[in-house]
């Protein structure tokens, strides 16, 4: 990764912040974007004292024209791109019909999925002068329904369907496409997960202790970066529901079922 520019959305925390410390560690240069401008120079300031290049740029992926500006930030700065992560995400935590607001699926749709695709839109022309990377990070709940997460669920089901078409139509141009697909791993999008009144819902449902941590989830993702691999499923049971799915669906459903039910 020495040398390569990087534009990593979602940078001020959880796993876009890891994913830059351990890109900065093996000389990447750097573009974060979130919208907590401290959060992200906080996080910009750990790459530096690691030696590396990083720059901030302030940017809501559901908004075309901060894609845009990141882009052009990237360019600006080190002239290239090589790696896009389209990392951004927002989760929900309520059941469908205890939402009050359907107006909470679309911000979903418009963050996790259209972020994504505003990011790669931009950057495209130059991941192809470069033969760059685009990453996706979906989610389990991106291949297999999960209750509690219909919206969330259905924008990684969308991410998923682009990627896995873009890749087709990118094939021969040496951009390659990498989707991960982690289960539950310890960050803080639980506490700002959506609740069933629009609100975050502030306390976790899942046993966060024992559940995959962010640095062993990032160190998977920075092979498969390496690698340019298609894809990743992250856990052990996210490998097995995936191939159970393919002659025992309604087992998987249950598996999802008691999966939220025991927070793990
Ligand atoms: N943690 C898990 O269990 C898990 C499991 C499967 C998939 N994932 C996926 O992994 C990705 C990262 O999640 P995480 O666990 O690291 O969550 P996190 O700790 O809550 O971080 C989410 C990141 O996305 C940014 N973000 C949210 N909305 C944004 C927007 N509109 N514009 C720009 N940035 C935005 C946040 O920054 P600001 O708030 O500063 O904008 C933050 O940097 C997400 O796509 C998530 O769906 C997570």
């Amino acid at each position: 990764m020495k040398d390569l520019v990087v534009l990593i959305t979602g940078a001020s925390k959880g796993i876009g912040a890891e994913l830059a410390r351990q890109l900065a560690a093996k000389g990447a240069k750097l573009v974060l974007a979130a919208r907590n401008s401290n959060e992200l120079d906080e996080v910009a300031a750990q790459c530096k004292a690691l030696g590396a290049f990083a720059i901030t740029v302030k940017a809501d992926v559901a908004v075309e024209h901060d894609c845009q500006t990141m882009v052009t930030a990237a360019l600006l700065a080190f002239g290239r791109i090589d790696v896009l992560v389209n990392n951004a995400g927002m989760s929900m935590w309520a059941r469908f019909e205890d939402i009050e607001d359907v107006e909470v699926l679309a911000r979903i749709m418009q963050v996790n999925y259209m972020g994504a695709v505003y990011c790669t839109r931009n950057a495209l022309p130059h991941l192809r002068a470069t033969g760059g990377r685009i990453v996706g990070v979906s989610s389990l709940a991106g291949r297999t329904g999960v209750p509690t997460r219909t919206g969330y669920s259905a924008s990684k089901h969308a991410m998923t369907g682009f990627f896995d078409s873009l890749r087709i139509e990118l094939d021969g141009s040496g951009v390659s496409v990498t989707m991960i697909y982690p289960g539950f791993v310890a960050t803080g999008i639980r506490e700002n997960a959506t609740g069933p009144n629009g609100k975050p819902i502030l306390v976790s449902p899942v046993k966060e202790g024992e559940v995959m941590g962010v640095e062993e989830c990032v160190r998977r993702i920075v092979k498969a970066i390496e690698g340019r691999e298609r894809e990743v499923v992250m856990t052990a049971r996210g490998k097995m529901g995936l191939w159970l799915k393919l002659f025992a669906p309604s087992l998987v459903d249950r598996i999802a079922k008691r999966a939220i039910e025991k927070g793990r």
